[in-house]
């Protein structure tokens, strides 16, 4: 076979220059046609499209063409020629077609409209189909968006580290990681487990955010964020959880409450507006398959003004329209938990725009968050999604050494692991914020789909690590 460079099929697809040999390379997605001339088409995941190859079969072997199967990997050489057909531009007239690799029948992706179900049993093959490629390339757009977004407004990308002995949510949902013999494991005269010999020399786990070690760098470099993997052992089994997940963590020096909003919204739209500009394509494949009402959405999220609710006001809302005869599964009163059905309430039907909601109860929230005034309530942010529920959480922090050292031994968290963080409090203590995106819950807002299990390539949940 001739030595042609390949032209990658997006490439492919906005040529022009009819005439010209062009090799791709790629998979076939289907073959159909006659007894004189097959159609090919051939997808090599850098876009959405398939290249349409045409085949006329008095110039190929019965031999060759038989192996040209769904999920076969080809290399063509060919005409790039006008298409006559509707839909593309261009299309190749084959020369010369070599079968880099071969696919049987026993492919699993042989028919479309397959379950997202079943697509997770096979997450290996999966980012073959239309669905997953789309997926995956807006996944990979967005971080590029973060990482544009923080580098054009002056934001360092601190690495924080995924191994860690200290809880930043206080929430006790860590996977512990250890290099000791489980089978055999040394405890002392109470029963307690001995971690001189662990790796560590103490007890280790990974880490359920980035947010304590972001919080140092912010009060050296200013405005930092971190964004990479955390970990959460919490058996929640649910479309919006997973055991591992992407977070976003920017922390800003000197950024009040306000600040703090605005960073969150307009952060957010950004992201929203790259996919729009950069995952056409990909957009409109999804809107059309997946969920008709994705772009009006997300061109709905760029062009509204969040509303931003203090969670007194939020269980207000709620309690009247549980006068006015609205039902939900859990109680409301002013202290709970926001359940799920409560924040899609406030997002979906009353206000049908996204909501921040603010000023939580400090029960409810995490012991670092900047206590008000009131003292019943303190500076935290969620940031409320139609369909997603909460995308981001985050709050103004306790920059009071008193203050934070009282919440501390109220809450019982172990001092001895703490003492790197209360330091930034002794030494040129500032006011800072930040928060916490969780990736996949913006890939699902962007791709419309329904479950987290289907925006991050393995997902991992409770008795679920395959792959
Ligand atoms: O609200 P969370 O727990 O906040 C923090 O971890 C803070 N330390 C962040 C900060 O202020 N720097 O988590 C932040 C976000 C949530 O709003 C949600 O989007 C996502 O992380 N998240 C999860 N996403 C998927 N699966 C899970 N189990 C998640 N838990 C939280
Ligand atoms: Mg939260």
């Amino acid at each position: 076979m001739e030595t042609i460079r390949r032209t990658k099929v997006v490439d492919l697809l906005k040529r022009r220059d009819f005439g010209a040999m062009v090799n791709v390379k790629g998979w076939v997605r289907t073959r159909r046609g006659s007894k004189q001339v097959n159609f090919i088409a051939l997808n090599d995941g850098s876009t959405i499209n398939n290249v349409q190859i045409v085949v006329d079969l008095a110039n190929f072997s019965d031999e060759l063409v038989k192996l040209v199967t769904t999920g076969a990997c080809l290399s063509v050489n060919g005409e790039l020629v006008e298409s006559l057909g509707s839909g593309q531009a261009c299309e190749i007239q084959a020369r010369e077609i070599e079968v880099l690799g071969t696919c049987d029948n026993t492919y699993p992706l042989q028919k479309k409209g397959h379950t997202m179900e079943f697509l997770r049993e096979i997450a290996h093959l999966r980012p073959r189909t239309n669905t997953f490629g789309a997926v995956f390339r807006i996944r990979h757009n967005m971080a590029i968006a973060i990482h544009r977004f923080f580098h054009e407004h002056g934001f360092f990308y601190f690495h924080t580290p995924l191994i860690t002995a200290s809880d930043c949510e206080g929430a006790g949902q860590m996977f512990q990681v250890t290099t000791l013999n489980l089978y055999d494991l040394k405890k002392d005269e109470n029963g307690s487990i001995i971690y001189d010999d662990d790796f560590f020399g103490k007890q280790a786990s990974l880490t359920v955010s980035g947010q304590l070690e972001g919080e140092l760098a912010a009060t050296a470099l200013g405005a930092i964020y971190t964004f990479g993997p955390t970990f959460r052992a919490e058996n929640s089994n649910t479309p919006r959880h997973l055991a591992e997940f992407w977070m976003v963590e920017p922390e800003v020096a000197f950024a009040d409450l306000h600040d703090l909003m605005d960073l969150e919204e307009e952060f957010i739209k950004y992201c929203v507006q790259w996919a729009l500009d950069n995952c056409r394509d990909d957009l409109e494949f999804l809107n059309k398959m997946v969920d008709k009402g994705l772009i009006e959405r997300l061109q709905k999220v760029v062009e509204t003004e969040f509303v931003r609710l203090p969670y007194t006001e939020g269980i207000k809302i709620l309690e009247d329209a549980i006068a006015g005869g609205h039902k939900f599964e859990f109680p409301v009163y002013w202290g709970c938990d926001l359940a799920s059905e409560h924040e899609r309430y406030l997002v979906e039907q009353h206000f049908q725009k996204p909501v921040i909601m603010t000023d939580y109860p400090k029960e409810i929230k995490a012991f670092y968050m900047k206590q008000n005034a009131d003292g019943k309530t303190v500076q935290g942010t969620d940031v409320l999604f139609p369909q997603i529920g909460e995308i981001i959480g985050g709050s103004v922090r306790e920059e009071n050494y008193d203050k934070l050292m009282t919440r501390i031994t109220e809450l019982n968290i172990p001092m001895k692991d703490m003492w790197w963080y209360l330091d930034t409090r002794k030494y040129g203590t500032c006011p800072h914020a930040g928060f916490g995106l969780g990736f996949e819950r913006l890939l699902l807002f962007v791709t419309g789909m329904a479950n987290i299990r289907d925006v991050i390539p393995f997902p991992r949940t409770p008795h679920n690590a395959d792959f």
